[in-house]
């Protein structure tokens, strides 16, 4: 649990610092217009595409899609963490950073988090320390890695060491082998009289009967955190043996679906690479390394997660990820692939190399050698290709009924691209592929795009002819309307609405819920910003962010979305909003008429309330041609 710093202290401190000058620091700024520019501290560029905004507070790269307030510049640039870049800001500026507003239970929780946090990671180095100097010391370790043509430099460098042949080893490293925090930091497991493994909260754990070391008789992989600290361990099996790699649980100080293996080694050389590559192994990481290749990283023995990519993106513009050319590399793929399309821009590329079946990073470049993996790299295939490559996989395009369940399943995977200018690139090129008009193409997608929420399926015998004056005709764009999901448009809204909080309160109490009963799986951070402007009326733009990601929200996925979130004037804001909130009325009311159409407009109140939507809807068509925007 984080230090909960009281949000009012935040908007203070954002509006007291000044991000030019914050920024200004490390970046070498030049004015441009109303902002600022200069080349991108996150990822390798010659012309500057790295904006800074004095009136927003913000930062933001149309390069590699960075973007934050000053504090998160801090975090990012610095490594800092987000108690430690308030901290420091609030430093520079004179202003200390007030005690939080707990209850005391809350602050005995938060103290005892921090401190068990601070003692992990003190009790992971002392056990790096340990292991790399066995290493030194055990011949068997050391020619296990001379006989996989490790050299001894990069194994320093990634901090290779070696966890001996003994249940209890660790015992040599601490004073205290039964301390608790060896067991929370996964280093040493405990079981009861039973044999069953304790979790260290657990009553009886004091009293367990056996404890030993979890890693044992491993060449061990330190696991490092953005900041270079330990924070867990991979162990492979010398040789032959089950399983061949034992990983570090979760902890309070490691969680594997964020963390990127080699990540703090490879920043550097992503930077000046201009892209990062993900593969799979520890191993993998570590030759390529060896053979000059260092802008890679590892996920954890998992696919790679969303927060893992949206991590890499913060660093560079372009991941390439490497897999085995057999089928479960592909699947592998295409996995990776479905978490990186939300996350796309229209500024991200995403890459897939297939190396032959029989290879991995490592085994291909020693055998192949450099020259031909970086030909490999040079040829990875874009997302589009993959995508449309996995999309057709097994389909006769030749049918009907073949061209239909590829339209059916690329709907799904578009309406995952938020980016505009790629989904009209994808969109054109699966026209050409389908030797398809394009207009008719979208206008199939559109019907067959995935819906926001489910709507009942209409039966012609649905709606009693005649009830209902206004009720929709039974015919071909009936169902389509029904489809017509408003996603785009609250792609739209909320971007402006993190843009220009005070538009909260240019919209009505009916348009709030409007916003978050359409959001989907948005609504939570909706209901944030609700939250927070309700308690900080005149929150900026930069206190507001900033409040999301205390939340525990990615505002940085929403703005992503918009393509120019620095540059849009209030006024603009404020028509677009509100035709944007048009548009997602105009939705709901037909969702709900729909749904009572479907369920037979039986009774007196439900075709009451039809007609009254059918006059809110006249409302909203009017309303839309006056703003021109129908
Ligand atoms: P691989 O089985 O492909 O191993 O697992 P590798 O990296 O090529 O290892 P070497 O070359 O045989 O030493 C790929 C990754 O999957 C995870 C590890 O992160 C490993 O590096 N893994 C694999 C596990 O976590 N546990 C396992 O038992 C196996
Ligand atoms: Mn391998």
């Amino acid at each position: 649990m984080q230090q909960r710093i009281p949000p009012g202290f935040i908007q203070e401190l954002l509006a007291r610092a000044d991000i030019v000058e914050v920024v200004g620091q490390h970046v070498q700024l030049k004015k441009s217009g109303s902002n600022y520019k200069g080349l991108c501290p996150f990822h390798g560029e010659k012309t500057p595409s790295f904006t800074v905004s004095a009136s927003k507070q913000f930062y933001h790269c149309f390069g590699c899609g960075a973007h934050g307030t000053a504090i998160g510049f801090l975090m990012e640039y610095a490594g800092l963490g987000f108690v430690d870049a308030v901290k420091d800001l609030a430093a520079r500026y004179g202003l200390t950073v007030p005690q939080a507003d707990l209850d005391p239970q809350q602050q005995r929780q938060l103290q005892r988090s921090r401190s068990l946090q601070a003692t992990l990671l003190d009790v992971l180095r002392t056990a790096d320390d340990f292991y790399q100097h066995r290493l030194r010391h055990s011949d068997k370790a050391k020619n296990y890695l001379i006989a996989r043509g490790v050299q001894g430099q990069v194994a320093k460098r990634f901090g290779l060491g070696y966890a001996p042949d003994d249940w209890q080893a660790l015992a040599g490293a601490f004073a205290n082998y039964n301390a608790d925090a060896l067991v929370q930091a996964g280093l040493v497991i405990a079981r009861d009289a039973q044999g069953e493994p304790i979790e260290p909260q657990a009553e009886s754990f004091a009293a367990a009967q056996r404890r030993y070391d979890r890693l044992r008789d491993r060449i061990t992989f330190p696991i490092r955190n953005l900041r270079g600290e330990v924070i867990g361990f991979g162990g492979r099996v010398i040789g032959q043996g089950e399983p061949k790699y034992l990983n570090s649980p979760e902890t309070e100080v490691f969680h594997k679906g964020e963390e990127l293996y080699g990540l703090f080694e490879a920043r550097g050389a992503i930077a000046r690479a201009g892209y990062a590559l993900v593969v799979e192994g520890y191993l993998d990481v570590v030759a390529l390394a060896q053979f000059g290749i260092e802008q890679v990283v590892a996920t954890l023995g998992t696919a790679c997660t969303a927060q893992q990519l949206q991590k890499l993106f913060r660093h560079t513009g372009q991941v390439i990820f490497s897999f085995d050319g057999d089928d479960a590399g592909r699947r592998a793929a295409r996995r990776a692939m479905e978490n990186a399309l939300a996350l796309l821009t229209d500024t991200r590329v995403v890459k897939f190399l297939f190396l032959p079946p029989e290879h991995d990073p490592d085994s291909y470049i020693r055998e192949r050698g450099v020259d031909a993996f970086e030909r490999e790299i040079a040829r990875a295939q874009p997302l589009s290709e993959f995508l449309f490559a996995s999309l057709f996989d097994g389909i006769a395009l030749g049918s009907a009924e073949g061209r239909a369940q590829a339209i059916h399943q690329a709907a799904a995977l578009l309406a995952q691209i938020h980016a505009p200018a790629l989904r009209g690139q994808l969109l054109t090129d699966l026209a050409r592929r389908l030797d398809m008009p394009l207009a008719d193409l979208r206008e199939v997608l559109h019907a067959a795009s995935p819906r926001q929420a489910p709507v009942e399926r209409h039966t012609p015998s649905g709606a009693p002819p005649g009830l209902a004056p206004d009720a929709p005709r039974r015919g071909a764009r009936a169902p389509l309307r029904a489809f017509a999901a408003p996603t785009d448009a609250l792609r739209q809204a909320l971007p402006l609405l993190l843009a220009h909080p005070a538009l909260w309160w240019d919209i009505s109490p009916a348009q709030h819920a409007l916003l978050a009963q359409e959001s989907g799986a948005l609504q939570p951070l909706v209901h944030t910003v609700e939250a927070v402007l309700e308690d900080q009326p005149d929150c900026s733009a930069a206190a507001l962010w900033e409040a999301l990601r205390a939340a525990g929200h990615a505002p940085e996925q929403v703005l992503a979305q918009s393509p120019d979130p620095l540059e849009i004037e209030p006024e603009v804001a404020r028509h677009d909003l509100l035709a944007l909130l048009l548009r997602l009325e105009r939705h709901s009311v037909l969702r709900r008429q729909d749904a009572l159409v479907a369920a037979g407009l039986v009774s007196d109140a439900d075709r009451a309330e039809y007609r009254s939507l059918a006059a809110r809807l006249r409302e909203i068509d009017l309303a839309q041609r006056a703003s021109g925007a129908a």
